[in-house]
């Protein structure tokens, strides 16, 4: 089975978030299931720089929406990437969506729409010498390709959406409809058509055969007004190919064993070299090198994930002997809010703002518990490297973390299958009460250590969600052999 991933991100290539990790790690695991994977992915500085000469070119896009650009192919990190390489779309420095000011760039509907045009070419058979059987588009970057396919000439393919995070929905003015290409039926409400704007996500969610989304309870969730952000009326009207697949990590890029950005090695046997990674963490994070409970953070700065309720409880956090590792960037006032509490609580916070990947090993590798109170949560990652990490999480129960973590409830502790620690509704009081619960139970040294292992010993890798993402696409096969 031959399938191409469209997707505006690819670890270890650019990464702004959990999608880059799942576009990089889930065709390595198809592999095992028979699906040769090939992902579209628009030639970025950072990608042009690791490909290099390693580049073959396949052919050129005379005009795609208005520029030229040509296909490359290349092999990198166990990948098979086809790279749109279209300067005057993808050239830019920094961020893959926005310009310095943070701001989006305003043709980013030109730009993803190039991407998802280019993949629609390539799979009604561009390519002379390989054609996908199924094409797999991520978010609203990579949605407008079932759009294309379905509008193309050519027999339509089957084609499957993943939704990473339904905030990010794509909505443009209606004015650029006619720069598209697409004929005029297709501004309409089984189409693009989204309350008066293009929708690039809305016209995915429309037109592609099924729909995944990254955690079965986000699939529910997506389902109802408060979290299905608008869509929820058309997500549940095709609620039967709607699937909840809970995302893996790649467990040779995290793995405590072999890691070598991480100051010592370790594994579940030997828990006690982890303190080595503490003390390093604590060194980085200017934190007092005494036993009381580290909570780190690595993610980005902003509402979503509940950053602003974490910043009022830094007081809290302190109070009850914990001390506070932060690694992120995002909205200017939480991160000043972060650097504030460094100067109001010396040695007790640390804070980093920036992105780096490194870094992030060491906080999961040095911190005690990892804290998560996202307002939604798709999936999530980094409860998941916690797991792997021995870092317990501490997380919201939504989504993907609701279906990731046990809570150490005394049931569960019983049973020696508590691997975290889950707290609802995401308000202060419950956050500060989650944060209280995990102070206690690392005191006590048994039930920790429990956790810890417990976490360590859960299957947190793609295995069984990469067969879920084959079922899916031999079923699509079948409709159409
Ligand atoms: P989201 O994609 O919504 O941001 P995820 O938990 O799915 O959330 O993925 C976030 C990914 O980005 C993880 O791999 C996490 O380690 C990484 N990450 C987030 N912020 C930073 C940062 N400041 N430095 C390094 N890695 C980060
Ligand atoms: C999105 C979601 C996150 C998820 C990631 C990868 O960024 O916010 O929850 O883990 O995509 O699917």
């Amino acid at each position: 089975m031959k399938v191409l991933s469209v997707t505006s991100e690819i670890y270890p290539l650019i990464k702004t978030g959990g999608l880059a990790d799942v576009a990089g790690a889930l065709p390595l695991a198809l592999h095992g299931f028979g699906v040769q994977t090939r992902s579209l992915i628009p030639g970025y500085p950072a990608v042009m720089k690791a490909i290099g000469d390693k580049a073959e070119k396949l052919m050129d896009f005379p005009d795609i929406l208005g520029e030229t650009g040509s296909l490359l192919y290349a092999r990198h990190a166990g990948l098979e990437l086809l790279v749109l390489d279209a300067p005057a779309y993808f050239n830019r420095f920094g961020n893959p969506y926005n310009s310095s000011t943070g701001e989006g760039y305003s043709d980013n509907w030109r730009r993803f729409g190039a991407l998802a045009k280019a993949a629609a070419d390539i799979a009604a058979g561009a390519l002379p010498d390989w054609e996908p059987d199924i094409v797999h588009a991520h978010d609203w970057q990579a949605a407008m390709t079932p759009v294309y396919m379905r509008y193309a000439e050519a027999p339509e393919k089957p084609s499957i959406i993943t939704i990473h995070n339904i905030a990010f929905q794509g909505q443009f003015d209606p004015a650029i409809f006619p720069a598209l290409r697409l004929p005029a039926h297709a501004m309409a409400v089984d189409g693009v058509e989204y309350y008066g704007t293009v929708g690039y996500l809305k016209g995915g969610l429309q037109a592609a055969w099924a729909v995944t989304t990254v955690s079965p309870t986000y699939a529910d969730e997506i389902q109802t007004p408060q979290y299905g952000m608008g869509m929820e009326g058309l997500i549940s009207a095709r609620s039967e190919t709607v699937h909840g697949i809970v995302n893996g990590i790649d467990t040779d890029v995290w793995d405590p064993e072999t890691d070598d950005s991480i100051a010592r090695r370790y594994s579940c046997a030997k828990l006690r070299q982890r303190a080595q990674n503490r003390e390093t963490l604590s060194e980085r994070f200017g934190l007092d090198n005494d036993d009381s409970p580290i909570f780190c953070v690595v993610s980005r700065l902003t509402w979503q994930k509940g950053m602003d309720l974490l910043a009022e409880t830094v007081g809290d956090i302190v109070a009850m002997g914990g001390k506070l590792a932060v690694l992120g960037t995002g909205d200017h006032h939480l991160e000043h809010a972060f650097e504030r509490a460094v100067r109001l609580y010396p040695g007790r916070v640390g804070t980093i703002i920036g992105y780096d990947e490194t870094l992030s090993h060491t906080l999961q590798a040095g911190s005690d518990a990892i804290l998560i109170p996202s307002r939604f949560e798709p999936c999530g990652l980094t409860q998941l490297y916690g797991l792997r990490y021995g870092c317990v999480p501490v997380v919201a129960r939504t989504g993907g973390l609701a279906d990731t973590i046990i809570d150490a409830n005394p049931a569960a502790l019983k049973a020696k299958a508590a691997t975290g620690i889950q707290f609802s509704p995401v308000e202060r009081t419950s956050l500060v009460q989650a944060i209280r619960r995990t102070v206690r139970l690392y005191k006590d040294k048994k039930v920790w250590l429990q956790m810890q292992k417990q976490g360590m010993k859960t299957d947190v890798s793609w295995d069984a969600s990469a067969e879920r993402y084959a079922e899916i696409y031999s079923k699509l096969y079948n409709m159409v052999h």
